[in-house]
């Protein structure tokens, strides 16, 4: 875990509230694994107390090196405003890799990628991992749902690098009008999948579990939860384990990525 000084590399905007932000970080990060974490703090008196927790999007890699990590972020408060605002060349203070990240096992031949809007940005790195472990990208299959087209992201990637992609909306702006979660279930029940990867709002979640626990399917989710230290010490992210009332996990320490049989969504 790195507590450091990075510089902003760049920050552009990737659609209506949606950016991409480069960072500097230590060469460390080269062991990071996707599902993992940053904690992001402003310097400066008018920025918020508490730093705020960021999945790494990418790996920045130069000349085969690690010379930074990217974020994908959604402006929904204060401190996204803020960060919105900053440049390239400001600096801001990172701590990680923070948390766990999701599990592979060679075992997994076909996959299922499921992410609910801004929930895509751990999923890019989690999909570039999966093809360095030498997974066949025709077997991956990647359910991205949005509220409409504008909350859709990364999918010529996906593409890019040779998976299946299905497009859900809301409001029917692109691809097919429903839930992420209906194409996933067809799909499941047509070929089923060795794992399920999820990340997105907490309702997708809970629906990707149920859709698990009936199929049988093994499904892991990053979830997310308000975080003020992201290291295990303020005790402020718990969440109940499954079928052990009042014994509690730490998102920033146990997750952000669980096994969904453990946890009481
Ligand atoms: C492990 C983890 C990884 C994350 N990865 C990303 C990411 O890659 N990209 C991204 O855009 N966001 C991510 N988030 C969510 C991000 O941390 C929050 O959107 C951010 O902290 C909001 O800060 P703010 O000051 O702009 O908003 P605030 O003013 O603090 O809050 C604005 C609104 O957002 C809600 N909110 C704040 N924090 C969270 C949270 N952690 N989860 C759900 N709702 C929240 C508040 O309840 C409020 O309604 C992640 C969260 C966690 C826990
Ligand atoms: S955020 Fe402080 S213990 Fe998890």
């Amino acid at each position: 875990m790195y507590q450091e000084k990075a510089k902003i590399l760049w920050n552009n905007q990737a659609g209506n509230e949606y950016y991409r932000i480069g960072l500097t970080c230590h060469k460390g990060y080269s062991g990071a694994k996707p599902g993992q974490f940053i904690m992001l703090h402003f310097p400066g008196r008018m920025a918020p107390f508490l730093p705020r927790p960021f999945s790494i999007h990418r790996i920045i890699k130069t000349g085969g090196r690690t010379a930074g990590i990217e974020l994908l972020y959604k402006v929904v408060g204060k401190g996204t405003k803020m960060l919105s605002g900053h440049c390239k060349g400001d600096v801001v203070n990172i701590l990680g890799p923070l948390g766990n990240g999701f599990i592979f096992s060679n075992h997994y031949k076909r996959i299922f990628i499921v992410a609910g809007g801004i929930g895509v940005a751990p999923m890019l790195f989690l999909a570039s991992y999966l093809k360095t472990k030498g997974t066949n990208s025709s077997e991956c299959m990647v359910f991205l749902g949005g509220r409409s087209k504008d909350d859709l992201l990364c999918s010529d990637d996906f593409l890019r690098m040779g998976m299946k992609i299905h497009i859900t909306t809301d409001d029917g702006s692109a691809g097919d009008q429903c839930f992420v979660t209906h194409p996933l279930e067809t799909a499941l029940e047509r070929d089923r999948p060795d794992i399920i990867y999820a990340c997105g709002p907490l309702e997708m979640l809970k629906c990707v579990a149920g859709i698990s626990e009936k199929h049988t399917v093994p499904c892991q989710v990053s979830i997310e939860t308000v975080m003020a230290c992201g290291m295990g010490a303020c005790l402020g992210c718990a969440v109940e384990r499954k079928e052990a009332s009042g014994n509690y996990m730490h998102v920033c320490f146990d997750g952000p990525v669980f096994d969904v049989r453990c946890l009481e969504l």
